[in-house]
């Protein structure tokens, strides 16, 4: 199996590259955001819990998010691999993850971060959010405090993967394409 950690800020594409490279390496993509969108969409019980935290820019707490990406794997066995588009977003996560990975005799093969400054991200949430109809893009302060809370609880799970060699930073700016390509590079040297 090939597990990648697909990682960064809010806005730095992890979406938007996790599509082609599904495609291209037949992996399955796995976005705790998309799942907690799904549950709000449908107003389930998760659904409700996850909103009081997604509106304001705070991460759901670790118990209900693992709870939901490990569901999520075990309904999809049969894959190639999959990638991991944000989560895991703090320590206790990367280390629910790496534990449930080894059960399965799997781990995480290689974790990318997308380095894009503040400054774009925001422009970048901002412009999605005349569109998207997601509750924490539309304003400014929210935006700055997934950035902040990114920084506080977040960042550190590169080091997590970086102490045992599994880490690799990309530049993040540039087009899709571009970007893209850059991923491919790293993605190959590991196959
Ligand atoms: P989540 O859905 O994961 O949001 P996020 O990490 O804040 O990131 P985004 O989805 O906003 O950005 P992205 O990196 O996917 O970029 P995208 O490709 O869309 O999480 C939302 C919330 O759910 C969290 O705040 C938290 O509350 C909760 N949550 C989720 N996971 C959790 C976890 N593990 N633990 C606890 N809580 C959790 O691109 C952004 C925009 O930029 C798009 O409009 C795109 O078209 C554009 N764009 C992409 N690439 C480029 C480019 N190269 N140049 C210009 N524009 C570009
Ligand atoms: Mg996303």
């Amino acid at each position: 199996m090939l597990n990648l950690i697909l990682f960064g800020p809010p806005g730095s594409g992890k979406g938007t590259q996790a599509k082609f490279l599904v495609e291209k390496y037949n992996l399955l993509h796995i976005s705790t955001g998309d799942l907690f969108r799904y549950e709000m969409g449908n107003d389930t019980p998760l659904g409700l819990k996850a909103k009081e935290y997604i509106s304001k820019g705070e991460l759901v707490p670790d118990e209900v998010t693992i709870g939901m990406l490990k569901n999520k794997v075990n309904a999809n066995p049969d894959v190639e691999g999959y990638i991991f588009d944000g989560f895991p977003r703090t320590i206790p996560q990367a280390e629910a993850l790496d534990a449930f990975l080894q059960e399965k005799d799997e781990s995480i093969n290689q974790l990318i971060a997308l380095d894009v400054d503040d400054n774009e991200i925001v422009q970048r949430i901002l412009q999605r959010g005349k569109t998207s109809g997601r509750a924490d893009d539309n304003d400014e302060s929210i935006i700055r405090n997934r950035i902040e809370v990114y920084n506080a609880e977040t960042s550190i799970v590169y080091g997590h993967y970086d102490t045992k060699g599994l880490a690799n930073k990309i530049s993040g700016i540039g087009t899709i394409e571009e970007i893209f390509e850059r991923l491919c590079l790293v993605i190959d040297d590991i196959c």
